[in-house]
């Protein structure tokens, strides 16, 4: 099979990686990858929103499955594009519909179909510019502090929590008057959770779904989750509080739903959804829909999926999930994401990454996150630059070859939060 795989960030690096070790695999490109790609594949300089030059790239590979990393391609409609085309539409595309993407493309939207279908999440109320006083009224009802979030779709900056009614208030209307451009023209105000996230990982072919290793991930970038958010420092699999009786709620309560709600409203949805859940006291919650892998949780769940990953996304395509067998390895993974200094604000790029020779002799596996070649020397490219992954007998042991390895690693100005799964 010829597999053309999306996207350029250490997600891709890991997903590049398990793909590339099926044999069912005569060939992997990625679009636009990164140094790490390139090692375990072809990278191929095309955007992964350039659906015109993925289609004649397509075309001329015989590309027979297109896996899609990030959200952007499906928000924008990928999987509709290729359908569109006759020529395009037998190849298979491991994402949702434009229809289905709106679970993260449009936070009224994943609102309002967990509201159909009786799934758990935080009470809400939607407004626009027009309807600004009832959502002050909202706010009004709800306890500090408060959640306001962009509907649209802001790189993972339109979640605001205000801690006093007021702030709330004033950063109401800012969103609604175009703070984030038109991703803020409708804002959904939400009921403040309080508990424990985990990340929960489906793969669906609309009518079967499995469960994939959940995982945790660590947002901030400071240690003891201090200070600025950034794209993920670091993530552990499993997570010790999402056990069987936990997971059963999951199942019964938000991921059946979920897929079966998809399918009665007709969306077309094959590919991964990632349930961002609240633990609270004991009862799942959903925080957020996104309709693809989480990063850096991707980077530790990679490890312990020990069946093919290509047979199952095979089954995705064809609808036969069910038959298809998903084997966890029962370790610890954990991974610790190496950043520039500085961010996530203003940082450098282009430093000499030393000692990637000597960390590849050890077992934990690496993958680029920001990184370039630069005359035949890796260098910084990127505020994240790799992704250290392990196994552990458990989460201590993991995490300690994790750090082994981030000394051995040098680059100007490094930095790495090292208290990864400390709430855990
Ligand atoms: P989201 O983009 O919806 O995942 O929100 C970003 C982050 O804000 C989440 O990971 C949570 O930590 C936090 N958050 C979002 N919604 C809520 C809520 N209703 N209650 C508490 N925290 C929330
Ligand atoms: N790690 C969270 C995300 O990928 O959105």
């Amino acid at each position: 099979m010829k597999i053309l795989l999306l996207g350029s960030g250490g997600r891709e690096h890991a997903l590049a990686w398990k793909i590339a070790q099926s044999p069912k695999v005569e060939k992997l490109f990625i679009a636009p990858g990164n140094a790490g790609t390139g090692e375990v594949g072809e990278n191929v300089n095309i955007k992964a929103t350039d659906f015109a030059a993925l289609g004649a790239f397509a075309l001329e590979e015989s590309i027979d499955m297109i896996v899609v990393g990030p959200e952007d391609p499906l928000v924008e409609g990928i999987y509709d594009h290729f359908q569109s085309n006759p020529c395009l539409k037998n190849i298979a595309i491991i994402g949702p519909s434009k229809e289905g993407a709106r679970l993260e493309g449009s936070k009224e939207f994943a609102k309002e179909f967990m509201h159909r279908h009786h799934i758990p999440t935080a009470r809400y109320q939607s407004v626009t510019a027009d309807t600004l006083n009832e959502g002050l009224a909202f706010l009004e009802t709800l306890e500090a502090p408060y959640v306001l979030k962009a509907d649209g779709l802001c790189a993972g900056k339109g979640v605001l929590i205000l801690p006093t009614l007021e702030e709330a208030k004033k950063e109401l209307k800012e969103m609604l008057g175009g703070m984030f451009g038109n991703a803020s023209a409708t804002v959904v105000i939400e009921e403040f959770l309080s508990g424990i996230e985990c990340s929960v990982f489906v793969l669906t072919d609309g009518d079967h779904y499995k469960v994939l290793p959940v995982a945790k991930d660590y947002k901030r970038i400071g240690e003891g989750d201090k200070g600025l958010n950034t794209g993920g420092m670091g993530s552990v699999t499993p997570v010790p509080f999402a056990d069987e009786v936990f997971m059963e709620k999951v199942r019964t309560r938000i991921i059946e739903p979920t897929v079966n709600g998809l399918k009665a409203e007709g969306i077309t949805y094959k590919g991964f959804i990632f349930l961002g859940l609240i633990n609270v006291k004991g009862e799942p919650m959903v925080i957020e829909y996104n309709v693809r892998m989480g990063d850096p949780e991707t980077e530790s769940v990679m490890l312990r999926i020990q069946s093919d990953l290509v047979e199952l996304l095979e089954g995705v395509a064809e609808g036969n999930l069910d038959a298809r067998s998903l084997v966890i390895d029962p370790r610890t993974a954990t991974c610790v994401m190496m950043v520039s200094g500085g961010y996530p604000e203003a940082y450098q790029k282009g430093y000499a990454i030393n000692g990637l020779e000597a960390a590849r002799a050890t077992d934990s596996i690496l993958f680029h996150a920001g990184t370039a070649m630069k005359d035949g020397q890796a260098v910084t490219s990127g505020g994240r630059v790799l992704a250290i992954c392990s196994y552990g007998n458990d989460k201590a042991d993991a995490l300690a070859q994790c750090y082994k390895e981030a000394d051995m690693i040098d680059f100007k100005d490094k930095n790495y939060r090292r208290d990864i799964g400390f709430d855990l």
